[in-house]
């Protein structure tokens, strides 16, 4: 069964576009409504217990040392004027506006009651999951930073009288300087963290020294270990992403026959017959009622050649930013696209309405070099030669255009519903007199995985974190480089927290040490498990990745309406991180085809342009110059529910050391 990937909804953007979701919505909107009263009336008050904060989103009683919701993963945030505060995640503002508007401080995603009972009855040993998001909170890691690291990079515990706080800030740069008030309120909450014997780096950064990979990092892998490919199974709303990927499971073994008979009659008894494979992939109930997946499933199966890791993304354009989180993880991608009159058309559209053109740049632009193009629902168009050809037309010029060969693109038309060219070729005479091509399987087969860099030193982007049932906290996602076991001592950005690792699942398997290119969940101990959030990153104790508040990018910018000029609000997406930030600076124009400088200074950035940048950001993410960390130097910048440019860092301005 898949792992759903809790990134959270999207709850910004302009998802009024999308009319179930935002009418639902606004039923947890009624559910904010009195939070101020519960979280300011916090011990004593309304009858709640002293040591205890209830969590207005899913009820649960928190101890009063955590700063987030041990359930739902919602980040208590202290606010002088207001007491504990949350930001309404049902604002329509864009992430970038709330902040620049609002005194508030962090802003997580909550999951719905349902979504934590499902998960805690689906995954009893694995059941508490908890995800913070850096999103609307900048001010976040910014304020947890001012508690924790020190001007001369030393690493400091919180102090409970708050002096050592005041002494950073004062040590920060002007601009740090400039929203002291917004971290003041947070530095005040995050001083009453009873932070407990874990410790807090103390450590001078290790640029100079090279690093050693040690010998069992570099052993050869057993050769019946296949090789993990991760694979995201990307393409516009209803292309049949969900449908592929559980039919796909079914026919390998994976979703058993009595699994998928319990799907298909509970499908048909909502009304949603044709969902029944979706289901297998789409888990939640939000999910299964809207026939839209939100979050991407992970699952597992293994080909002759690899055992793949699917990413099943979210197609419709609110859940972008948790399609971009799953996608940063690929080796690969299938791009499914839906063969019928007009559905294809429509995910080819422009201005970040097709997410068939947005997805295909979004995964190129993260470094995936070779792609599927599954041309599904052939049926649909009677297996017609013509329509493909068509579509292999159109969507092959716009591919080469984002930069993939002709050689590492795959067609492949298909039908999910019908078990066209899925597992073996077809065997329906209107589709194999014209097709002699390889099936789906052979063709994820026949894909090569990319170089992983084991001799470097850890970097472990965290997509998601799961709290075990002991207590403890699992840190998730794809090792970028180098190696981990056992035992292993990592660095917790950017926090600054050391841990240890107390062990690693593959695939729910316990295993003793991971490689790059692993897609894997970390438990961690000896560190607040608060401390761990998705957006951070697990990193060699004496090679800590970065953490940067402005940065200089190197942009490609997509087609959009509205140009980009000095002062534009953006979203600032990297690995997993997404804050708020705004364009400081225009440094140069580029030329398209030789990359040199053709202008300094522009006034405004139109579509199809590429530039360098500066953006400065709302709060601090771990970043990297992209020569030195692929992962973590590519970036993404959208506004008003859209991607409008795709960029990497070409400098750190300005680092919380
Ligand atoms: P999102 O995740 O919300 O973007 O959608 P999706 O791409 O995962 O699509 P999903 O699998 O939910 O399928 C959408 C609809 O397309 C469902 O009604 C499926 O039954 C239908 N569908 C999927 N594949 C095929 C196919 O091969 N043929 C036909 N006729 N319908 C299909
Ligand atoms: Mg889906």
């Amino acid at each position: 069964m898949p792992r759903k990937v809790s990134y959270g909804l999207d709850y910004d953007d302009d998802y009024g576009t999308y009319d179930d979701y935002d009418y639902e919505h606004e039923v947890k909107v009624d559910g904010y409504d009195d939070y101020e009263d519960n979280v300011t009336s916090k011990p004593g008050k309304d009858g709640s217990k002293h040591g205890i904060w209830q969590c207005p989103i899913c009820s649960y009683d928190n101890d009063e040392s955590s700063f987030c919701c041990d359930i739902c993963g919602a980040i208590y945030v202290y606010s002088s004027t207001h007491g504990k505060q949350k930001v309404n995640p049902a604002t329509k503002d864009t992430g970038a506006s709330a902040i620049s508007k609002s005194h508030a401080q962090i802003y997580v995603a909550p999951r719905t009651n349902n979504l934590v009972d499902e998960f805690k009855s689906r995954k009893p040993n694995l059941y508490e999951q908890g995800r913070p998001e850096y999103r609307r909170g900048e001010s976040n890691s910014k304020g947890k930073e001012a508690q924790v690291l020190s001007s001369d990079n030393e690493m400091l515990v919180p102090s409970v009288h708050g002096s050592k706080v005041s002494s950073d800030c004062e040590s920060e740069s002007s601009h740090s300087r400039e929203n002291m008030n917004l971290t003041a309120p947070l530095s005040s909450n995050l001083n009453q963290l009873k932070l407990g014997k874990h410790p807090i780096r103390n450590k001078k950064v290790n640029s100079e020294t090279k690093y050693q990979p040690e010998e069992w990092m570099l052993m050869e892998k057993e050769p019946e270990i296949l090789k993990q490919l991760n694979l995201a199974i990307v393409g516009h709303v209803d292309s049949g992403k969900s449908t592929l990927s559980g039919r796909l499971l079914h026919l390998l073994g994976k979703v058993s026959k009595k699994e998928m008979h319990k799907y298909e009659k509970e499908a048909k008894e909502k009304g949603k017959g044709s969902f029944a494979y979706a289901w297998a992939m789409d888990e939640s109930t939000e999910e299964r009622e809207r026939g839209v997946t939100m979050t991407v499933a992970v699952a597992y199966f293994d080909s002759k050649k690899y055992h793949v890791v699917l990413l099943d993304s979210p197609g419709h354009k609110d859940f972008v930013p948790n399609m971009i989180s799953g996608a940063a993880q690929a080796d690969a991608a299938v791009l499914v696209v839906d063969a019928s009159t007009g559905s294809f058309e429509a995910g080819m559209d422009g201005y970040g309405i097709g997410q068939t053109r947005e997805h295909a740049q979004l995964v190129r632009s993260f470094g995936v070099e070779q792609i599927i193009v599954a041309v599904n629902k052939m049926d649909v168009v009677g297996y017609s030669k013509e329509r493909f050809d068509f579509i292999k037309s159109q969507l092959g010029a716009f591919l080469r255009s984002c930069g993939f060969k002709d050689s590492s693109i795959i067609w492949v038309p298909l039908s999910a519903v019908e078990n066209q060219n899925l597992v073996t070729t077809s065997a329906d005479v209107r589709l194999s007199s014209w097709c002699q091509g390889v099936c789906l399987l052979d063709a994820i087969d026949s894909l090569q995985t990319p170089l992983r860099d084991v001799s470097k030193s850890l970097i472990l982007p965290i997509c998601d974190v799961v709290k075990t049932s002991m207590g403890q906290v699992a840190a998730c996602g794809k090792l970028e480089t180098g190696a981990i076991r056992n035992g292993s001592k990592v660095l917790v950005m950017p926090i600054g927290a050391l841990a240890a690792v107390r062990s690693i699942e593959r695939d729910s398997i316990s295993c003793n040490l991971a490689r790059a290119g692993d897609h894997i969940a970390v438990t961690l101990q000896a560190i607040e498990t608060g401390h761990v959030l998705a957006g951070g990153v697990l990193c060699h104790p004496d090679y800590p990745v970065q953490v940067a508040t402005c940065l200089e990018l190197k942009i490609l910018v997509l087609d959009i309406p509205t140009p980009i000029l000095v002062g534009s609000q953006v979203e600032f997406h990297i690995h997993h991180a997404k804050v708020a930030g705004r364009v400081s600076k225009m440094v140069a124009l580029l030329d398209q085809k030789t990359g040199k400088v053709s202008k300094t200074a522009p006034r405004i950035l139109k579509g199809k342009q590429s530039a360098i940048i500066e953006v400065r950001l709302d709060g601090a993410v771990c970043a990297e110059e992209f020569s030195k960390s692929k992962a973590l130097g590519r970036t993404f910048l959208r506004s008003s529910g859209t991607t409008i440019a795709v960029g990497i860092v070409t400098r750190i301005v300005e680092r919380k050391s």
